[in-house]
C-alpha cells in the first residue's frame, strides 16, 4: 500500500484482536519514530509499551479501546511549535502502521493519565497529553460504532467550505495546483472529527490557518500538514514552511499558524 493509499483508507481503530505485537513489528514501530520527518521543532518526545495483560496494571480508556496490548504515550511541550510538530510527526508514524496492517487512534481525552504514566518520566517542560492503542484491528465494538456515529467520522467537510483565495473571498476550485495536496489534507483525523483547519492559497503560496475549536486545534492542523506535506512530496515537489511576519489576510476567529511555499 502505498502513501496515498494509507490516507485515503486509514481510520481509528479502537477494536484489536489482542494478539499484541510481533517483535518485529514493535521494531518497525520503533524505527518509524525515528525517521519522522519535522520541520516544525517543537518537544515531544514518543514511546511504544507493551502492557502485560496478566500484570496487574490495567490503562484505561472509560471502555473506548477494546484488546489492546500495547499504546504509543506521547509527551509533549505546552508551546504552539511543539503541538504542530506532534500532529505533523506521530501522523506519520499512524500512517505506516496503517501499511503495516495496524490499526491506531490519536486519543486526547478519553484515557486515563495516572495508568498510562506508572513509571514514566518525561523531558523538562514536556506532559503526557496523548495515547494511541496499536494493533491489529478486530470487528469494531458497539461502543466504537456509537463513537463513530456521534462523531460523525466518516464525514468530512466539502472542500469549498475549508480552502479559499482572493482573501477569503472565493472558494478555491479542484483546478488549483495545490488540489490534490488539500484534498489529502481533508481526509486527516482531528479530534472530535472539528476539521479546524483553514487554508488561503495566494501567488502560489499556501497559508494554514485554524478555527480554535479544542485545545488540539493546532495539533489536529500538524495532522492536516503531514497529509498535505506527504502528498506534495508524492507529486514531485518538496518545498518550505515558514511564518509570515503578519498575517496574510483576515476572517472572523480564524488564526493564522503557518505558511508553506515550493522550492521548485
Ligand atoms: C488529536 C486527536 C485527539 C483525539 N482524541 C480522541 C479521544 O480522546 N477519544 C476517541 O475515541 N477518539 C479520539 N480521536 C479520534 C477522532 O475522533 C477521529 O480521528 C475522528 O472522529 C475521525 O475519524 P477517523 O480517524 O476514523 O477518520 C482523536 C483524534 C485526534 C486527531
Amino acid at each position: 500500500m502505498d502513501i496515498l493509499e494509507a490516507m485515503r483508507t486509514r481510520r481509528s481503530v479502537r477494536s484489536f484482536d489482542g494478539a499484541g505485537l510481533a517483535p518485529g513489528q514493535m521494531a518497525e514501530l520503533e524505527n518509524a519514530v525515528k525517521d519522522v520527518y519535522n520541520p516544525f521543532g517543537g518537544n515531544y518526545t514518543i514511546r511504544l509499551k507493551h502492557f502485560d495483560k496478566a500484570g496487574d496494571y490495567k490503562p484505561s480508556t472509560y471502555g473506548m479501546i477494546k484488546n489492546a496490548t500495547d499504546y504509543f504515550t506521547i509527551g509533549i511541550g505546552e508551546d504552539e511549535e511543539s503541538a504542530l510538530a506532534v500532529g505533523f510527526s506521530f501522523e506519520q508514524v499512524v500512517l505506516k502502521a496503517w501499511q503495516m496492517g495496524l490499526g491506531t487512534c490519536w486519543i486526547a481525552a478519553t484515557f486515563k493519565g495516572s495508568a498510562f504514566e506508572q513509571g514514566e518520566l518525561w523531558p523538562d517542560g514536556e506532559k503526557l497529553r496523548i495515547i494511541s492503542p496499536v494493533g491489529r484491528p478486530a470487528r469494531k465494538s458497539l461502543m466504537e460504532n456509537i463513537a463513530r456515529m456521534t462523531l460523525g467520522s466518516n464525514n468530512r467537510k466539502a472542500f469549498k467550505e475549508l480552502f479559499f483565495t482572493d482573501g477569503f473571498a472565493r472558494s478555491l476550485t479542484q483546478e488549483n495546483t495545490y488540489a490534490d495536496a488539500l484534498n489529502m489534507l481533508r481526509l486527516a483525523p482531528s479530534s472530535t472529527n472539528s476539521q479546524p483547519w483553514r487554508v488561503l492559497v495566494e501567488n502560489d503560496r499556501v497559508h494554514f490557518y485554524y478555527v480554535p475549536k479544542s485545545p488540539a486545534s493546532v495539533l489536529d492542523c500538524g495532522i492536516g500538514m503531514c497529509h498535505f506535506y506527504l502528498t506534495e512530496r508524492c507529486n514531485g515537489h518538496d518545498g518550505t514552511f515558514y511564518k509570515e511576519s503578519e498575517s496574510p489576510a483576515r476572517k472572523d476567529n480564524w488564526r493564522y499558524l503557518i505558511s508553506y511555499k515550493r522550492n521548485d
